[in-house]
């Protein structure tokens, strides 16, 4: 690429303020470790691993060496009626991790496209049942599962959902966890709102649990601003669920390989969902993908009939793509190597209490965390929303640290490699910049 390219117009930037970036644009040119470095040669460091996925950290040496090995043997192969190792090999690496009897992992590109094949599987599941009337779906307030209309129709983020409607019928909607005053300023899963799952109960009654097929939660909302679960929440939906034969599938597309200090949260909470989505984390973010992790029961029972048949209509070209499967099985020998999901539940305190030493700012309204995710929660400026929290991300940026804001919300989410004098580089430019907002 040229590095005095002048025209930004033909490349219409997702989820991004097109016009304002490119006068004044934020082009990264190379990254390692902690840091990117921009085309104008400034370091940057990454207080929110891209995009919440880049968990190891930049450029590590043994996931590059992977994928330019997998580069020179085969960059493509079918994926339907075909196959090559490398997915296979993941896939067991994979089950191997999660928990229970998630024995199968179906791939996808994206968390979206997680989102919409577990909801998909979740149908399929009660037809090859012989229950075809166990179809609806049931999201929450504030969830994000992608962008996708499947994951869209769930969601509860009203501007990711505005101008797209109408969405899937058959959807319903618990309400969110996130009780500000209740909760202020907690240290990982907050006392109060574990009553919030029983009305899991009034959405069964109105609809019939023989209509419901699954309930999909983000066991802690990150796009809608770090909503951590209440104490005993996710227990409770996981025994209402069970008791009323509808399917529980996290969404922990943030949350798994090491963001909560384990391997996801039905591990650290020990919960057994019946599907667990992910993406992000698991290639470190060097080549997209998704995967679906299916219990025994949902997979056996879709995967039945006629063996020379087709069982399920569904897939991506590049499900199981030769690069990705590389990528994720260097990624988790890294992980594990590195001892990264230790390594994250052992700097977690750390990181609390410095996020939380920010407390003393009169315009930071809560502060919330859950492993090594934080949110600083900014008091709105009057009659301009989102505004103090994107003038601290454009702040931080000049000052050389890249956070992540939704709403007037900073979310923290650094790569798991960071070192506590890098939390307090992170911390110290925070509290400056929180002085002059
Ligand atoms: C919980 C959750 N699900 C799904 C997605 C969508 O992932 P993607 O952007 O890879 O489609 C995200 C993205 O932030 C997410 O946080």
């Amino acid at each position: 690429m040229t590095a005095n390219m002048q025209n930004l117009e033909s490349y219409w930037m997702p989820f991004t303020a097109n016009r304002a970036f490119k006068k004044n644009p934020r082009l990264f040119a190379s990254a390692s470790g902690m840091y990117y470095q921009t085309t104008e040669g400034k370091k940057v460091l990454d207080g929110c691993a891209g995009l919440w996925c880049v968990n190891a950290g930049h450029g590590n040496k043994k996931i590059n060496d992977a994928i330019k090995f997998q580069v020179d043997q085969m960059t493509y192969s079918p994926a339907f009626q075909g196959g090559h190792l490398g997915a296979f090999e993941f896939a067991e690496r994979l089950t191997d991790l999660f928990p229970g009897d998630l024995n199968h992992a179906f791939f996808t590109n994206s968390g979206s496209e997680s989102a919409d094949t577990s909801l998909k599987l979740a149908r399929a599941y009660f037809k090859a049942r012989g229950n075809p009337e166990k179809i609806k779906l049931i999201g929450r307030d504030k969830g994000y599962h992608g962008v996708n209309f499947g994951g869209l129709s769930v969601g509860g983020i009203p501007a990711a959902r505005k101008v797209f409607g109408p969405f899937l019928p058959e959807v319903d909607h618990l309400p969110h966890t996130h009780n500000v005053e209740g909760n202020l300023f907690s240290k990982g899963q907050p006392e109060h709102g574990v009553e919030l799952a029983d009305r899991l109960l009034e959405i069964i009654e109105l609809h019939g649990a023989d209509t419901i097929a699954a309930v999909i939660v983000e066991p802690m909302a990150g796009s809608a601003g770090v909503v951590v679960p209440p104490k005993g929440y996710l227990e409770r939906l996981r025994k209402i669920t069970k008791d009323n034969d509808i399917l529980l599938i996290f969404d922990e597309v943030i949350t798994a390989f090491g963001r909560i200090g384990d391997v996801s949260t039905a591990t650290l909470l020990n919960i057994q969902p019946d599907m667990i989505n992910t993406a992000k984390g698991l290639t470190n973010g060097a080549v997209p993908m998704g995967a679906v992790l299916v219990s025994d029961e949902i997979q056996r029972t879709i995967v039945d009939g006629p063996p020379d048949v087709i069982e399920l209509f569904h897939g991506y070209t590049y499900s199981g793509h030769p690069l990705a499967c590389a990528a994720g099985i260097a990624t988790l020998d890294v992980y594990k190597e590195e001892n990264l999901f230790e390594r994250a539940a052992a700097l977690s305190p750390y990181f609390e209490k410095a996020v939380h030493s920010l407390k003393r700012h009169n315009i930071v309204r809560d502060i919330r965390n859950f492993g090594m995710v934080a949110a600083i929660d900014l008091i709105p400026r009057e009659g301009a929303p989102s505004v103090r929290a994107f003038d601290a991300y454009l702040k931080a940026f000049e000052q050389g640290l890249l956070i992540r804001t939704t709403g007037d919300i900073i979310a923290l989410s650094p790569p798991l490699i960071i070192e506590e004098k890098q939390i307090d580089t992170i911390i110290n430019t925070l509290d400056d910049i929180l002085t002059t907002l």
